[in-house]
């Protein structure tokens, strides 16, 4: 299955990378800046995951990001404890609005199945 995870940087979403593939995946890891090494090296050594840039507060990076995909695990999230000044940011990417934001992409694109 080709999956698309979301936030692949990211503590859970490097971690589903990383199962994704041991279980035989095609694996496609978004991330919202492709361009920093040092966000993405870690990803690299998991093994053969293909990376692109998607961010939310860009619906159509993330629906590029989703084409051709059997299934998105999203886990892209602000998750912030304090930050001040930040709360529309905070918003747009909540796991209360970004799940509607993605779904409703996933729909355009026909990917089966959205998490
Ligand atoms: N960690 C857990 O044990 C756990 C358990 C259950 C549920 N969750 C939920 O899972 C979600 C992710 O948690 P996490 O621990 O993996 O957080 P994390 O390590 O902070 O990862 C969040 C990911 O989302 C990306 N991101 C943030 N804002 C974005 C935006 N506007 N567009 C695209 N990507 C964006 C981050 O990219 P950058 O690196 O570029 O910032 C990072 O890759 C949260 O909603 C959290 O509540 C976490």
């Amino acid at each position: 299955m080709k999956v698309l995870v979301t936030g692949a940087n990211g503590h859970l979403g490097a971690n589903l990378v990383r199962e994704l593939l041991a279980a035989g995946h095609a694996v496609r890891g978004s991330v919202r800046v492709l361009a920093d090494p040092g966000r993405t090296e870690h990803l690299k050594a998991l093994g053969p995951v293909e990376l692109v840039q998607a961010d939310l507060d860009h619906p159509a990076t993330l629906r590029a990001a989703m084409e051709g995909m059997d299934a998105v695990l999203h886990t892209a999230a602000l998750y912030l404890f304090y930050a001040p000044g930040q709360d529309a940011a905070i918003v747009r990417a909540s796991p209360d609005y970004a799940p509607d934001l993605g779904k409703s992409l996933a729909v355009v694109v026909q990917v089966a199945r959205f998490t």
